[in-house]
């Protein structure tokens, strides 16, 4: 079918990764009669195998396209004349902020900045193109023992990614205050489910677990996540994406807090119990913590819920199970991302288009 024939053309960057992937499976199904146009450089994080099944969909494209790079990404509005976006593409992995910030700043910052100028530049009405910009709970900083971080919390971030990805969240609120853009902004927690990056704390404990290789837990293990089901988020975002009020931020939680040792200690005797063998626990390593590390992050998501009716449907207990049957089940998955393997696919299934 032509683009123009779709009731929208909706543009997501970051697609191949993790959150991205999960969003594109649950929209380009859910609506059929809009285009969606997976835009993503394809780093490290990007894998498109998490898209199986979607190639041959009528309504899914996907684009090679780095962020900064502002002629392509012209290129591509221009040929798809989109009227929305939602933007996940970024660097993600708040360790390899420390080591190497350059990369955050220019995909984060520059990348966004990218697409906000050519947002303004062809709609003649900002107003009239949404833009759905992803973003984190880590902006906040960190929380002592007590208290949630809600809509109105202030900005404090403490990595360079969260520091990037604030001042990401800071231009899109500018083009929107000052040119009218259409905008919504989600601050999440952390998200865990299938086809998360093996770097990330629970699939690399699920990896390590596995292969009888140590589990690293940074300093004393009782830093404090708010851990969503990453389906759940997909939902909210679907919400926050046709129902949001323009200008507006949403805080997405999980109502699920747990100390990171909790959490490598249940990994543990779940994988234990599942694959009959010595207890895991015994490859626990506490190993040096990481730089700047935040102690505590809690959302208090009554916002979304009393004004867009979004709840999490997944418990932990409930979501960490499911996850945990899908990495096992998805073994060779995990083996592609760990030796790199993963890249073939898109040489196989998609260069040659
Ligand atoms: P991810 O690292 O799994 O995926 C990032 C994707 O962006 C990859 O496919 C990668 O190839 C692509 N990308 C990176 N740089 C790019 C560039 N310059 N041009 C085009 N594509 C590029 O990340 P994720 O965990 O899926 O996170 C997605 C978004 O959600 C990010 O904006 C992140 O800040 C935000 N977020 C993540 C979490 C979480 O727990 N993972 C929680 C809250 C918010
Ligand atoms: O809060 C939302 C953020 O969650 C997102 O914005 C980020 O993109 C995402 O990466 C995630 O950041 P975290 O730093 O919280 O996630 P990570 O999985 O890296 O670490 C979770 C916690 O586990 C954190 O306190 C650090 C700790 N950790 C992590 C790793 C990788 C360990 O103790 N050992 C590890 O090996």
């Amino acid at each position: 079918m032509p683009h123009s024939d779709f009731a929208r053309k909706i543009a997501i960057t970051g697609g191949a990764g993790f959150i991205g992937s999960n969003l594109l499976q649950h929209m380009v199904r859910k609506y059929p009669d809009c285009l969606f146009v997976n835009i993503d450089c394809l780093t490290y994080a990007g894998n498109l195998s998490n898209l199986v099944g979607l190639e041959q969909a009528g309504n899914y494209r996907f684009e090679k396209i780095d962020i900064r790079d502002n002629q392509a990404l012209a290129a591509c509005f221009e040929k798809y004349q989109f009227d929305a976006l939602i933007h996940l593409a970024a660097e993600s992995h708040v360790d390899r902020s420390i080591t190497g910030p350059a990369d955050f700043i220019e995909t984060n910052i520059g990348g966004t900045f990218n697409l906000l100028e050519i947002i303004r530049r062809t709609t003649q009405d900002g107003s009239s193109f949404r833009l759905h910009h992803i973003s984190t709970d880590e902006v906040f900083g960190s929380l002592g023992p007590k208290g949630y971080f809600t809509e109105k919390s202030a900005y404090r971030p403490n990595s360079p990614y969260s520091a990037s990805k604030a001042a990401s969240d800071l231009l899109v609120r500018s083009y929107h205050k000052t040119y009218g853009l259409d905008v919504v902004t989600t601050n999440c927690s952390n998200n865990y489910g299938p086809y998360q990056f093996p770097e990330k704390l629970i699939p690399l404990i699920i990896n390590n677990a596995r292969n009888g290789k140590p589990l690293p837990v940074y300093g004393d293990g009782k830093q404090i996540r708010d851990w969503l089901f990453v389906t759940d988020h997909c939902e909210a975002i679907d919400l926050v994406f046709h129902k949001g009020i323009a200008g507006e931020t949403y805080c997405i939680g999980g109502h699920n807090e747990m100390e990171n040792i909790s959490i490598v200690r249940l990994i543990c005797k779940l994988l234990t119990q599942r694959l009959g063998c010595q207890p895991l626990d015994r490859l626990i390593q506490f190993v040096t913590d990481r730089p700047g590390h935040d102690r505590r992050y809690a959302i208090d998501a009554s916002y979304i819920k009393s004004q867009l009716g979004w709840e999490p449907r997944f418990t932990f207990e409930t979501g960490i199970k499911m996850t945990l049957d899908w990495y096992l089940e998805n073994q060779a998955w995990l083996e592609n991302c760990v030796s790199g393997e993963y890249r073939k696919y898109y040489e196989t299934t998609y260069s040659n288009r």
